[in-house]
C-alpha cells in the first residue's frame, strides 16, 4: 500500500539524483502523514465553527397528556447507537380522528437539543413518492447519523435538531411503516391526509401547538410540501401551528419545459467530472445534445430521456459506480445501512429499520417489511395534480415569510440548471423570474468562504451548493445547516 510518506520518500530518492537546489525543492514539499492529517483536523474545525443562535429556554419538554409516555424512546437503547441521543418520542398516529381510521402514519420526534429554540418546529419529509424520512432522519439531518460507509452512528454535528424541535413522518400512506391503503390521487388529498395526522399529533403532544411551523423536504417532496403548504394556507385554523415558511431542495416543481427549451445542462467544471472522451464530447456538442438532463422535464418525455440516457450511459462505460445523486462517485460502491447507495442495486441484510430490535425501541410494528422506497404505488392511480411550478407555489412563496429553494450542484437526477429555468417561468408577487441576475459565488459559508450562489427576489430564496448531491443536508450538512438559520429567521441574511 502506497503512503503519502512512501511516495515522498521515492521522490526524494529520486531527487537525489539531481542538483542540490532540486533536492532541496523536494525537501521543502515534503509532507509526513502527520501534517496531511494536521491540515485536514484544521479544515475540519473551520466547518464546525458555526455561529449558531444559542437560545437561553430551558431545553426541557415534558408532556401533559399521558398518553404521550407510549411513545417514549429510551435514547440510551437505539440498537448499535453507543452514546445518549436524548428523549425523543415515535410512533404510529391515525390520519383523522375516526374510531374506524384503518389509515396511520409513523413518525419520529425529537425535542430541540441544548441550543435550539423551543418556539419552532420542523417538519421533514423526504420523496419518491413513497420514500421513506427515516433515510433523511438518519443519514441526512437527525440528531445521529449512520450514513453510507459508515461503520456505525456517530452524532450528528449539524443535527436540525439543534436549530429546534424536528418532526420526521414517514408520508403518505403506503411508505415505510405507515399502515393502511393508499387512496389518494393527487397532492391535496396527500396534504389532507397529512394535516389529520398533524391534528392527531398535537392531541398527544399538545405543548407543540402554536408552534411556527416550517415545512422541508427533498426531491419529490418538493411536489408535497408546496401543496401542504398551500392546504394550511387555504384553510385557515385548520392546525394549530403557524406556518412561517418552506424548504424545498433538490425539487420535483415542474415538468414542461424541456419539451420547449432544449437548454439543460450541468456547469462546465462538473461536466468534466464525467471523464467523457473527446469524440463523445464533441458528439455532444454536434447534436447541440449538451441538454444533459431530466431536470425538471415530465417523465414521459422522450426527447429529453434520450439525452439523460445518452448521458447517463456514457458515464456507466467510463464509471460502472456513476451515482445519478452525486456525479462524483466512482469504485468502490460503500455499504448502506438502507440499503440505497446512491442508485446502486446493493442487496444488505439486515436493513436497519427492518431489525426487530430497532423497531422495538421506536414503536414501530413488527411485522412490516421495512425498504427506504415503497414497492407499491402510493398514488395508486398516479399523482393527479399538476406542477406546483404552475399551481400552488406563488401563492404560498406571497403567504411564507421566507421561501427557500435549494439545489445541489453534483446532482444529476435533477439538475440545477433546471430549477432555474422553473424560477425564471414563474410568477410570484406580480412579477416573472428574478429580475437581476444569479451572482457566481455568492453563497458564502461561515468558516468555509464561497460555496455556490444565492439570490432572493420578492420572497424567495434561492441557493445553489458546490459539491453537494441531491441530498444536501447529507452531502452539504453545514451549508444546509446555515441555510435553515436563515429560513427560521435565526440569521437576517443568507
Ligand atoms: C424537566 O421539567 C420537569 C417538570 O417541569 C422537571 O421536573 C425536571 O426536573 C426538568 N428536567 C430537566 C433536565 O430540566
Ligand atoms: C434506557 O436504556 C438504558 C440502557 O439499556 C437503561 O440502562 C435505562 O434504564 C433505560 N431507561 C429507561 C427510563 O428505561
Ligand atoms: C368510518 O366512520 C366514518 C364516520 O365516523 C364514516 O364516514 C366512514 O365511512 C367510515 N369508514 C369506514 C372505512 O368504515
Ligand atoms: C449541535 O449540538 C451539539 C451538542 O450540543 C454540539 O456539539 C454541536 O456543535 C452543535 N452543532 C452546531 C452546528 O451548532
Ligand atoms: C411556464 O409556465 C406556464 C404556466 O405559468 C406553463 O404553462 C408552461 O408550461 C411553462 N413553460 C415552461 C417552458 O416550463
Ligand atoms: C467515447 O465515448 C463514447 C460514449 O461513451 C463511446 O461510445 C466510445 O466508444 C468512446 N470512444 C473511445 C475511443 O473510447
Ligand atoms: C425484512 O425482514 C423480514 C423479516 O425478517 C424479511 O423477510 C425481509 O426479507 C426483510 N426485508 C429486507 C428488504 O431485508
Ligand atoms: C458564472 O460562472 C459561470 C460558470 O463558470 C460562467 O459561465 C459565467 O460567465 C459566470 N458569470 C459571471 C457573471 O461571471
Ligand atoms: C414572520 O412574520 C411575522 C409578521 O411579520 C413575524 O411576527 C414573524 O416573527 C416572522 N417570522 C419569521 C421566522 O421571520
Amino acid at each position: 500500500m502506497f503512503t503519502v510518506r512512501g511516495i515522498v520518500t521515492a521522490l526524494a530518492a529520486t531527487a537525489s539524483l539531481f542538483s542540490t537546489s532540486v533536492h532541496a525543492e523536494f525537501q521543502t514539499r515534503q509532507l509526513r502523514k502527520p501534517d496531511v492529517h494536521a491540515r485536514q483536523v484544521e479544515a475540519a474545525k473551520r466547518w464546525s465553527n458555526s455561529h449558531v443562535r444559542r437560545s437561553t429556554g430551558v431545553q426541557n419538554i415534558t408532556f401533559s397528556n399521558p398518553k404521550a409516555s407510549e411513545f417514549f424512546v429510551n435514547g440510551s437503547a437505539i440498537p448499535e447507537v453507543d452514546f445518549d441521543v436524548g428523549p425523543s418520542w415515535s410512533g404510529l398516529l391515525p390520519i383523522s380522528g375516526n374510531k374506524n381510521e384503518t389509515r396511520q402514519l409513523f413518525f419520529w420526534f425529537f425535542p430541540p437539543g441544548p441550543g435550539g429554540s423551543l418556539d419552532d418546529l420542523i417538519f421533514w419529509t423526504n420523496g419518491g413518492p413513497g420514500c421513506s424520512s427515516m433515510e433523511g432522519f438518519l443519514q441526512e439531518n437527525g440528531p445521529f447519523s449512520w450514513a453510507v460507509g459508515e461503520a456505525k452512528p456517530t452524532p450528528n454535528e449539524f443535527s436540525w435538531t439543534n436549530l429546534s424541535s424536528v418532526l420526521w413522518v414517514e408520508q403518505p400512506v403506503g411508505t415505510g411503516f405507515s399502515q393502511g391503503k393508499p387512496n389518494i390521487n393527487n397532492e391535496d388529498d396527500l396534504a389532507a391526509q397529512l394535516v389529520g395526522f398533524l391534528q392527531q399529533f398535537l392531541i398527544v403532544f399538545p405543548e407543540m401547538k402554536t408552534k411556527k411551523l416550517y415545512l422541508t423536504g427533498e426531491s419529490y417532496a418538493g411536489t408535497y410540501v408546496p401543496y401542504i403548504a398551500n392546504y394550511i394556507y387555504t384553510h385557515p385554523g385548520v392546525v394549530d401551528l403557524n406556518l412561517q415558511g418552506i424548504l424545498i431542495s433538490d425539487p420535483s416543481l415542474s415538468w414542461k419545459w424541456c419539451k420547449k427549451k432544449s437548454r439543460c445542462r450541468l456547469r462546465p467544471q462538473v461536466e468534466n467530472v464525467f471523464s467523457f472522451n473527446q469524440s463523445f464530447m464533441a458528439e455532444l456538442d454536434a447534436t447541440a445534445a449538451k441538454v444533459l438532463s431530466h431536470c425538471q422535464g415530465n417523465p414521459l418525455s422522450r426527447q429529453r430521456m434520450d439525452v439523460w440516457d445518452t448521458i447517463f450511459n456514457a458515464a456507466l462505460i467510463v464509471n460502472p459506480a456513476f451515482n445519478i445523486y452525486r456525479i462524483f462517485d466512482t469504485f468502490p460502491v460503500l455499504w448502506d445501512v438502507l440499503g440505497f447507495p446512491g442508485s446502486f442495486p446493493q442487496a444488505q441484510t439486515p436493513l436497519y429499520f427492518n431489525r426487530t430490535d430497532v423497531k422495538k425501541a421506536i414503536h414501530a410494528p413488527l411485522d412490516v417489511n421495512w425498504a427506504e422506497c415503497s414497492d407499491i404505488n402510493v398514488f395508486p392511480k398516479g399523482d393527479q395534480s399538476l406542477p406546483p411550478a404552475f399551481t400552488v407555489l406563488p401563492n404560498v412563496i406571497e403567504k411564507n415569510n421566507r421561501t427557500v429553494i435549494v439545489h445541489g450542484l453534483a446532482d444529476f437526477i435533477l439538475i440545477a440548471e433546471g430549477t432555474r429555468i422553473v424560477i425564471q417561468n414563474m410568477t410570484w408577487g406580480g412579477l416573472q423570474g428574478f429580475q437581476t441576475p444569479i451572482a457566481n459565488d455568492s453563497f458564502i459559508v461561515d468558516g468555509v468562504g464561497a460555496l455556490g450562489t444565492i439570490h432572493t427576489e420578492r420572497g424567495l430564496t434561492y441557493f445553489e451548493v458546490e459539491l453537494s448531491g441531491h441530498m444536501v443536508p447529507q452531502f452539504s450538512p453545514k451549508a444546509a445547516f446555515q441555510i435553515m438559520q436563515y429560513l427560521m429567521g435565526f440569521r437576517s441574511t443568507p
